[in-house]
């Protein structure tokens, strides 16, 4: 019985807590962020480095890439690579690339 007590206010405090600081962890639901509708493309090719959701892994969360490159930065990114990713522009074509780069500057 007593312990159920504490237990009920330790856990309110938390939510509490929880609550109180909301606005500090925002940032971090950027990093957080999954996209759902990923193209088939993107999973095959591009998942395995950058999360299935865009989320990042070895490589950059995609989820918001929109708001930070213009479409031809990234169309350029996919087609020549750099940094440590390998470019795929013979790899998957003009076309795909096209696609690929106008769904990733939608992302904002
Ligand atoms: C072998 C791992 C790997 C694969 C596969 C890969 N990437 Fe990357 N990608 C990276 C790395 C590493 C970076 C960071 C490069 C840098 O900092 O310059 C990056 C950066 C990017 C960027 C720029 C992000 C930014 O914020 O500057 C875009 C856009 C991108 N990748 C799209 C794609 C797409 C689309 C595919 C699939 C066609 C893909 N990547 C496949 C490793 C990969």
């Amino acid at each position: 019985m007593r312990i159920q007590k504490w237990l009920a206010a330790a856990l309110a405090s938390v939510a509490l807590l929880a609550t109180g600081c909301g606005s500090s962890s925002a940032p971090s639901q950027d990093s957080k962020q999954v996209a759902t509708d990923v193209p088939a493309s993107f999973t095959q090719n591009c998942a395995a480095c950058h999360g299935a959701g865009m989320e990042g892994r070895s490589a950059p969360n995609l989820t918001k890439v929109g708001g930070r490159l213009s479409e031809e930065q990234i169309k350029n990114k996919i087609a020549n690579g750099g940094g440590g990713m390998p470019g795929f522009k013979s790899r998957l074509g003009d076309e795909e690339v096209n696609k690929l780069s106008a769904y990733l500057a939608s992302k904002k």
